[in-house]
């Protein structure tokens, strides 16, 4: 079976360069070459003689234990560094599944989490957070839709498209019926780091479980997303293993200097963190009071991390033509619930950017012509 297009990545190659307000990334404000570096004083000479040769397939020694210092149960040894956690997510998937397979995808998903294995002839099962639960899981449909070829469970937490963060007891939970029945257990963790109230932050899924596997990446919550670097990491060694063979048909290996500058990142990574947590939650409060004022038009829950959120527009309207419509009039960017394969009523709005409150003016004035 063909891969379907990315749809969400096709309608950002439409807009994302032209609109002058991208009101829906999911990325958090960049950060220059000039201010990585500047972190610390030696990092100049070392990118100055940096061989610009190829590196190790799994990512270099000196990143891998960056990265596993992210974490308590692992080692450099159970880490593949990948070209943005979206290599992650698409070697994950090929080497753990097969034709005839059954996934649990949390639903909606950031679409490789689903369309990967789709694609490798599984069986998806759309494990849907309930939106009268402010978007929470509902265990007993996992327990319901496990069968004796479930391979895979896949979650996103802190969620894209909704900021939802599953409650710490029902996470535990997930993680005990994953390990009843020894199903690899995957979380894509792209947004952790950026919870509004650290109590929500959840364990890494690798530490929680030997078959659990975290996707991670400096995509979103450090900022970072030019540099191409995410990871997989997991106690479970023949998955590593076998992703480690499946990526010498995929990229070789990283760039040897993008791994250079994430090792920079990482040594400051609680200094970026709190970079773009100092963004977001300014954002958040102006974002919450928008949708307050206008809660006739639109239903809102305030995400409890990351960078976006799931709004619903009330008025009936297709969501489509109301953000072709926005776009086209303002050069504001949303993006349509239906990319997500969702709904016709919701889309996604992000406040990672500094320019947020900017590009909401302009959508408050839009929002005033129509109603
Ligand atoms: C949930 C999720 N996973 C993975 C990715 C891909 O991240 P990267 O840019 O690191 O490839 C994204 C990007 O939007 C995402 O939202």
């Amino acid at each position: 079976m063909h891969l379907s297009p990315f749809k969400l990545e096709r309608f950002f190659a439409k807009y994302e360069f032209k609109a002058p307000y991208l009101l829906c990334t999911s990325d958090c404000e960049s950060l220059s070459f000039e201010e990585l570096i500047n972190l610390d004083k030696s990092y100049y000479e070392r990118i100055k003689k940096f061989s610009l040769g190829y590196v190790n397939t799994d990512g270099q020694e000196e990143l891998k234990k960056e990265i596993a210092g992210l974490y308590t149960s692992i080692g450099p040894e159970n880490i593949i560094v990948t070209n943005g956690a979206e290599e992650a997510i698409y070697l994950f998937m090929n080497v753990a599944l097969n034709k005839g397979d059954h996934i649990i995808v949390q639903y909606p998903f950031y679409q490789s989490l689903g369309e990967i294995a789709k694609h490798l002839g599984a069986n998806i099962s759309f494990w849907e957070i309930e939106k009268r639960d402010r978007w929470e899981l509902n265990i007993s449909y996992l327990r319901e839709n496990i069968r004796d070829e479930t391979e895979v469970i896949v979650m996103n937490m802190p969620h894209n498209p909704t900021g939802y963060i599953t409650d710490k007891k029902i996470f535990s939970e997930i993680t005990d019926i994953a390990r009843e029945r020894n199903i690899l257990l995957i979380n894509d963790e792209v947004y952790r780091g950026l919870e509004f109230n650290s109590e929500d932050r959840l364990p890494n899924i690798c530490d929680s479980y030997d078959n659990g596997v975290s996707i991670g990446g400096l995509s979103k919550a450090y900022g970072l997303a030019g540099l191409r670097i995410g990871w997989i990491a997991s106690q479970n060694k023949n998955i590593i293993n076998e992703i480690n063979h499946y990526k010498d048909f995929t990229t070789i290996c990283n760039s040897g200097i993008s791994e250079l500058l994430a090792i920079f990142a990482l040594r400051h990574r609680d200094y970026l963190l709190r970079r773009s947590l100092g963004i977001i939650n300014e954002n958040i409060k102006i974002l919450n009071d928008f949708f307050t004022r206008f809660s006739g038009i639109f239903g809102y829950f305030q995400p409890k991390g990351g960078t976006v959120a799931f709004p619903e527009l009330k008025t009936g309207q297709d969501i489509e033509e109301f953000c072709i419509d926005l776009v086209n009039k303002t050069g504001v960017l949303l993006l349509p619930g239906n990319y997500y394969d969702y709904d016709n009523r919701h889309f996604r709005i992000g406040f990672g950017r500094r320019n947020m409150p900017e590009a909401l003016n302009v959508f408050e004035n839009y929002i005033k012509t129509i109603i």
